[in-house]
């Protein structure tokens, strides 16, 4: 029988654009002495984001589990003994994700592809065609979703009715501010726990616009609140207890269970892609 208390870590880096080793060794340092059940690293933590293009893309991507950092997270979390969720690019064939690598104890549990591609993204990425995932480790179930799936509710929903206890959610957030603020409500309206790993610094890489990252990553709890905040531009480990008794509880105070209630026969309307 498991604890139901389990301790959760953003880890907030600065990744350097094609600089492999240099990020990866970063992550190393950032990583030493981290103790947790899950630590989320930031999307696309070991090449960087702006990509130019989708040859590029795919020249920086690796296979999983067999790449460089799918076998750093094997080592990782062979060390820690919990589960450690990354963002990378994925080479699949001629195909390449902007993914997310699920590893615990040592192991290679799966990977996300993610669904939804931010801007010029889809110009370098093939689109994720799913499915969301719920993967378990010590009685820890975490649903991943990648940055800017977060605009998408129905993605944090999907993963809450999955099973998750809290969402991984590896991120490059340049928007200001919204997915940090957005996230209290994902949790509050799922009543799960949420833990978005941000990088910091900036890439700017001719033709593309000069980007910002936001830092400020963010773990939140299922009443809406912040449980643990990150410095807007300094790398950081930020960590939290979280208790899956109270995601797996989905009674609000009032009395209203949260998914019993839900009345999915009546929103299908709005699903059909050309509403009448
Ligand atoms: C984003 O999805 N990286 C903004």
């Amino acid at each position: 029988m498991h604890s139901s208390t389990h301790r959760v870590a953003a880890v907030q880096t600065e990744p350097r654009f094609g600089e492999l080793e240099a990020n990866l060794a970063a992550l190393d340092d950032a990583l030493r002495g981290v103790e947790a059940d899950l630590i989320v690293l930031p999307e696309l933590c070991s090449t960087g984001y702006t990509f130019l293009d989708r040859a590029e893309a795919h020249a920086h991507a690796e296979t999983f589990p067999s790449g460089p950092l799918g076998e750093r997270l094997c080592a990782w979390s062979k060390r820690t003994g919990g589960m450690i969720v990354a963002g990378f690019a994925e080479r699949d064939g001629d195909a390449v994700y902007n993914a997310a690598a699920i590893v615990a104890a040592g192991q290679p549990l799966g990977v996300y592809r993610k669904l939804h591609l931010f801007g010029f993204e889809r110009e370098c990425f093939d689109r994720g065609q799913g499915p969301l995932r719920v993967f378990e480790h010590a009685g820890l179930r975490v649903g991943v979703m990648i940055c800017f799936d977060w605009i998408f509710p129905e993605a944090a929903r999907a993963l809450a009715l999955g099973g998750a206890d809290v969402i991984a959610h590896p991120s490059n957030l340049v928007l200001p501010g919204w997915c940090q603020q957005a996230m209290l409500v994902r949790a509050l309206e799922n009543r799960v726990f949420t833990v978005t790993a941000n990088r910091v610094g900036r890439e700017h890489r001719d033709p593309r616009p000069a980007l910002a990252f936001t830092g400020t990553s963010r773990i939140a709890g299922p009443d809406g609140r912040p449980l643990a905040d990150g410095p807007e531009h300094d790398t950081t480990v930020l960590t939290a207890s979280i208790d899956t008794a109270v995601s797996r509880c989905k009674t609000l105070s009032s009395g209203n269970d949260l998914f019993v209630e839900r009345r999915p026969e009546l929103y299908g309307r709005w699903s059909d892609p050309n509403p009448q």
